[in-house]
């Protein structure tokens, strides 16, 4: 929201008026206080507060400088016409809250733009672009990267418009077959919808309307999302009838291959600074590339909260790790979207139960499916500030965090036996370090006065009291742990000398 400027002190003597009109900012404690203060030294002033909103504005603001604004003011002029001044106040004011309520998270207003503006724009411009129209015969289908509830993921390629690639690969030489991987430069995954799968297409459904609306939301948070095609006939993977969804490539591995070896982090330093440090303490090294990994994955996070989502399934393998040391998100079948209700059913917990925080569901159980999506819509900011949903994400994020710093706690069977433990004390991390039996080596959390150790204390708890006793994605980024942290990345560049991989 933008808000006029503050008066100088030039223009509060000359124009004391000014003080009455100027907007406050909401939750603004000491605007509140100055402006009562002003009201009882000057009551006859202020009396053009409450008794004349025309003048006040056309004093406060040049109007003829913003003829949008201009317009609209007149608007409000011709609407108000008949109405007594505190009649008009009234009006503001409501229009006021209205505007702050419609703007809160997650964004009725944002939301209801996106749904009937942005996604029919974006549906028009995919058909005229082609899109829309994906078909079998685009793509070649790799290795099988893995295999979910609902779908199998392969890795693959587009073919190009003059290759006709099912005679080349399946009747080729050895040799055509490499002339061919050649040409294949623009590489895909592609994600094959199980068939006769309950609830499996339902689920895809779901993955490709979130791919869509992130595209349109934050982009640079997720995999880039090409499209769907129905496999017009059967032959080798392909099964007449059956659903495939297409990405582009963001890279080799995930947060989670990296994890498994044994080098990690060193594994990422090159990829996430563009280049290795020399002469920087082992420990701190370590620290750095934990804690650039770990900004990254908190802002796409609060970019997905932003915009209502919760992605319900956060964990190392649904993180891609790009070349250009970009941390994607993937795997959205999970995900919901609580302004209008997308894929929310009251009482389904989705998420790797590795990852899963205590609560178990992102709304009390006790919630009520959702209305229809109007009315959903307009309730979302009430449920969102009762509730926070987003909370969920956090816990799993905080799991990331103590993997990645703790050796021990990268292997599933490690993990699991943390996560008993943790369980047994009632998820208070800080009792998880005095009393288990195996001694973890909290050496990188401990780091700068245990800033690292805090922040994933205030991450890996229990909801608590009004279920905020988490910290959000907005608040960990502020958190003491990352202050400084990439001037700090960027001083230890520029001190020390470098050499590529
Ligand atoms: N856009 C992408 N770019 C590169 N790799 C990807 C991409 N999307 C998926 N992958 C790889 O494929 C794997 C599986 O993808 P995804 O998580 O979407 O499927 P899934 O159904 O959950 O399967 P799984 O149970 O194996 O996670 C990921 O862990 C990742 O290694
Ligand atoms: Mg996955």
């Amino acid at each position: 929201m933008a808000y006029l400027p503050s008066p100088s002190a030039f223009t509060i003597k000359h124009n004391p008026r000014f003080i009455c009109t100027r907007p406050l900012r909401p939750n603004s404690l000491h605007n509140l206080c100055f402006f009562t203060n002003r009201l009882k030294n000057h009551p006859a002033k202020c009396h053009a507060f409450f008794g004349n909103i025309p003048d006040a504005l056309e004093e406060t603001i040049p109007l003829d400088q913003f003829p949008l604004l201009r317009s609209g003011y007149m608007q409000f002029q011709n609407f108000t016409e008949d109405l007594s001044e505190a009649q008009k106040w009234g009006f503001l004011v409501f229009a006021g809250f209205t505007w702050i309520y419609l703007t809160a998270r997650p964004g009725v207003l944002i939301g209801a733009i996106d749904a009937y503006l942005l996604a029919p724009l974006q549906l028009g411009f995919n058909s005229l672009t082609g899109k829309t129209s994906l078909k079998r015969s685009d793509f070649v289908v790799g290795n099988k990267l893995g295999e979910g509830s609902f779908g199998v993921v392969y890795s693959g390629a587009i073919v190009p418009k003059n290759l006709i690639v099912e005679d080349k690969v399946q009747k080729g030489r050895r040799g055509k077959s490499m002339e061919l991987d050649k040409k294949l430069k623009d590489k895909v995954i592609l994600k094959k919808v199980k068939v006769g799968i309950q609830g499996a297409e339902e689920c895809a459904d779901f993955e490709e309307w979130f791919n869509y609306r992130l595209s349109r939301a934050a982009p640079e948070t997720c995999a880039e999302f090409l499209g769907s095609f129905i496999a017009d006939k059967t032959s080798s993977q392909f099964t007449k009838g059956g659903k495939w969804l297409v990405w582009k490539y963001e890279g080799d591995q995930s947060l989670a291959d990296y994890m498994k070896d044994r080098n990690f982090p060193f594994n990422l330093e090159s990829v996430m600074f563009g280049q290795v440090l020399q002469g920087v303490d082992t420990v701190k090294r370590n620290a750095l590339i934990i804690k650039q990994v770990m900004r990254q994955i908190i802002t796409s996070l609060k970019k997905i909260h932003d915009t209502g989502i919760v992605h319900r399934d956060v964990k190392p393998a649904n993180l891609v790790v790009t070349k250009r040391g970009q941390i994607k998100l993937i795997d959205f079948g999970a995900a919901t979207d609580l302004r209008i209700g997308k894929n929310y059913v009251p009482n389904r917990g989705l998420l790797d139960p590795d990852y899963c925080p205590p609560e178990l569901y992102v709304m009390p159980e006790e919630t009520p499916s959702p209305p229809p999506e109007p009315i959903a819509a307009l309730l979302s900011p009430i449920l969102w500030q009762l509730n926070s949903p987003d909370l969920f994400d956090m816990y799993s994020a905080g799991i990331v965090l103590l993997q990645m710093a703790v050796p021990t706690l990268r292997s599933t069977a490690g993990l699991k036996n943390f996560n008993s433990e943790l369980k047994a004390f009632k998820y208070d991390l800080n009792k998880w370090r005095e009393y288990t039996r195996r001694i973890p080596d909290l050496t990188i959390l401990d780091l700068d006065s245990g800033r690292g150790w805090d922040l994933a204390t205030k991450l890996i708890s229990e909801r608590g009291f009004l279920r905020r006793g988490r910290l959000s994605a907005d608040a960990a980024l502020r958190h003491p742990y990352f202050l400084l942290g990439g001037d700090q990345a960027a001083a230890v560049l520029s001190k020390f000398s470098f050499s590529r991989d």
